[in-house]
């Protein structure tokens, strides 16, 4: 027994000196160029592929990845957030990701034989040691876009129907610098035609400048517009709040709901308020006007967007600018049904009515 023991504590020595060389000898050779041993990558993709299966939620959780907007999403945030590694469809990839070690894969080669529910927890979690990032967010609703993106390449979209999703628009005489990335998703005048994006002719610059600040630090979690807002400097940020601030608010409404019961019940709530729900109006207008700049206008916007806000509200995860709590005090005792009735309410009111 004692000899079985020495020979262990022997070895065990022999070990932490072989590692000791190794580390700090310098004897292990990190060169991209000079690549794995023959085996390891079959045994790391192997090991990244059971990973995956064993910890992406399940499929129950997938949401509708055709409605409206989804697709179009995703692909502009691919755009600006993962081609520089994956290439689009259609398109050859750079040289710099081919020489990665491992090396990001084409994405129509990426995307194969994953399921949704594994492509977000992918597109969340990232990949150790490979240089795939995770979710610049906590919150993780807005990777479905994303993955939206991913099926539809995986179902063969082609180079075309990419060029047009992802288009930049150009940029109007006396418009800042940057304003073709924000407007590939935002339009020039702020107004952006998908249901997932809300518009911001409306907004107030005050309320802009604060929301974009908040974007850039992280205090309003978002995937989609953390890495946007950090694409540009701050001096930007602060043109393109002016820019779409002066912008005159379009009256034509983004999106009306078709029901009528739901959309009055929303407005008696919205003026009058409960003992637990404060009214809307007060704050946000529309016809009593804004009770500060630095508040959002809401009549108008959009009705997915109204909704997803409010649910992100009562859940205590939309962050924001300076008075931020008084939305979260406002939001928290609100059902469901309220959600609904006060989304269809305030888009389909006229932005005009400020
Ligand atoms: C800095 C480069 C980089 C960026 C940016 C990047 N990726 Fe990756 N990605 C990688 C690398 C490297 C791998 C390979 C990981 C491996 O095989 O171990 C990978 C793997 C993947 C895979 C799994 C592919 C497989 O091997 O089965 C998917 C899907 C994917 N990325 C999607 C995305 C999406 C969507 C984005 C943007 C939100 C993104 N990636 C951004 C580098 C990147
Ligand atoms: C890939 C698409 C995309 C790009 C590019 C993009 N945005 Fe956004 N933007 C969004 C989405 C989606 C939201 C909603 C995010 C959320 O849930 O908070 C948003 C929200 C916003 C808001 C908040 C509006 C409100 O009512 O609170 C502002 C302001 C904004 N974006 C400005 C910009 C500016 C400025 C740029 C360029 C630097 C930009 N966006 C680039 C998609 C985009
Ligand atoms: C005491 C004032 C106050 C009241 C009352 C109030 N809000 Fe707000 N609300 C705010 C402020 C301030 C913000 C902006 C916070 C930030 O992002 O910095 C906000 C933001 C919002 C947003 C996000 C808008 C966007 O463009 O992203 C929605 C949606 C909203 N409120 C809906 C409501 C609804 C519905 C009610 C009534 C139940 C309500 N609010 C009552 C102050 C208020």
């Amino acid at each position: 027994m004692r000899r079985v023991l020495q020979t262990l504590a022997v070895l065990a020595v022999l070990g932490i000196l072989g590692g000791a060389a190794v580390v700090f000898g310098g004897l292990y050779n990190v060169s991209a160029r000079a690549g794995h041993f023959p085996g390891v990558p079959f045994i790391l993709h192997t090991t990244f592929n059971n990973s995956v299966k064993l910890r992406a939620p399940s499929e129950s959780t997938v949401p509708d990845l055709s409605a409206d907007g989804m697709v179009a999403l995703g692909a502009k945030h691919f755009d600006g957030g993962c081609k520089v590694c994956h290439a689009a469809p259609g398109q050859e990839r750079w040289a710099i990701p081919t020489v990665m070690v491992p090396h990001p894969p084409h994405i129509t080669e990426a995307v194969q034989d994953w399921h949704p529910n594994e492509l977000h927890w992918i597109v969340d979690e990232g990949v150790k040691m490979s240089g795939m990032p995770y979710w610049p967010a906590t919150r993780t609703d807005d990777i479905w876009p994303v993955v939206a993106f991913l099926n539809a390449v995986q179902a063969g979209m082609d180079a075309k129907t990419y060029a047009d999703l992802t288009l930049h628009p150009v940029r109007p005489d006396g418009a800042p610098d940057a304003l073709p990335y924000c407007a590939m998703c935002h339009n020039t005048d702020g107004r952006s035609g998908n249901p997932l994006i809300p518009r911001l002719d409306i907004q107030p610059q005050a309320y802009l400048e604060q929301t974009l600040l908040a974007y850039a630090d992280g205090t309003r979690d978002s995937g989609i517009m953390h890495v946007a807002a950090s694409r540009v400097t701050e001096a930007d940020l602060m043109e393109l709040a002016a820019w779409f601030g002066s912008q005159d608010a379009d009256p034509v409404a983004m999106s009306v709901v078709d029901d009528r019961d739901l959309i009055d019940r929303g407005g008696v709530l919205a003026v009058q308020g409960t003992q637990d729900v404060p009214a809307c109006t007060s704050c946000h207008g529309p016809k009593s006007g804004l009770r500060a700049a630095g508040f959002p206008r809401l009549a108008g916007q959009s009705v997915v967007y109204l909704k997803d806000q409010l649910h992100l509200w009562r859940a205590g995860m939309r962050g924001g600018g300076p008075k931020a709590n008084l939305m979260r005090k406002a939001a928290q005792d609100l059902t469901d049904a309220d959600i609904a009735a006060l989304s269809a309410w305030y888009a389909a009111q006229s932005a005009a009515d400020q």
